[in-house]
């Protein structure tokens, strides 16, 4: 059997429909519900939902063959696996932030929000900025409207919430997207059935 492990949210669902439109069904999955795994007996799969940051956690230990991860997570978590497949979904940036009438002054340590600690940190190091890192979970943008921090570090979709809350991006870090990963030596002793399903994911992308 191979496990695979999906993000639960917003870009979980966007991955199941993708899953399952490419032709790997898991019946009842995007029901509402606290059922967590979901079986595709035909096909000998096992999907199950698991907080976004610990799909890494998940697939690099062998618990999931397999997993959808975002960029963000990776490259915060920078895990030991092989990542296959950029899905294209879940698009956005990472970028840095700040009120609308912020003004910089380089002389001072740079307060910086956000939920990715280690991208903020090699991002700054790379710009040999000083900075003091304030570890949130959500709604960044509240944390210099607040004076919490002068700028964040945080994903941007639409930008309408940095917008509606008088920010603005100063700085883009990275694109993200959804990839599918793979632990390593599932990768290769499982070869066959993995490589069916970036067969059956591209072709469907390609339609
Ligand atoms: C993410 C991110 C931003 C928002 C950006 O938050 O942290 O707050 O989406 O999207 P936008 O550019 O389309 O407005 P999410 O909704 O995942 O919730 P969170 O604040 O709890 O992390």
């Amino acid at each position: 059997m191979l496990n695979i492990a999906l993000p639960k949210g917003r870009l979980g669902n966007k991955v199941c429909k993708l899953f399952e439109e490419s032709g790997f069904k898991f019946p009842g999955m995007l029901e509402p519900g606290r059922k967590l795994i979901f079986e595709n007996e035909n096909l000998n799969l096992k999907c199950f939902w698991v907080k976004p940051f610990d799909v890494p956690v998940y697939v690099e230990r062998g618990a999931a063959d397999i997993g959808v991860s975002g960029k963000d997570i990776l490259m915060e978590r920078e895990p030991d696996i092989y990542e296959l497949m950029d899905l294209n979904v879940g698009i956005c940036k990472m970028c840095v932030a700040a009120l609308n009438n912020f003004h910089d002054n380089p002389a001072r340590t740079l307060r910086v929000a956000t939920e990715f600690p280690n991208i903020a940190q090699k991002y700054y190091s790379q710009t040999g900025r000083d900075i003091d890192i304030i570890c949130l979970r959500g709604s960044l943008e509240l944390a210099p409207v607040l004076g919490l921090s002068d700028v964040i570090v945080d994903i941007v979709e639409t930008g309408t919430t940095l917008r509606e809350n008088n920010l603005k991006v100063i700085n883009n870090i990275a694109d993200l997207s959804a990839r599918l990963i793979a632990n390593k030596s599932a990768y290769k002793f499982k070869s066959e059935i993995i490589n069916k399903i970036l067969k059956g994911l591209s072709e469907y992308k390609k339609l």
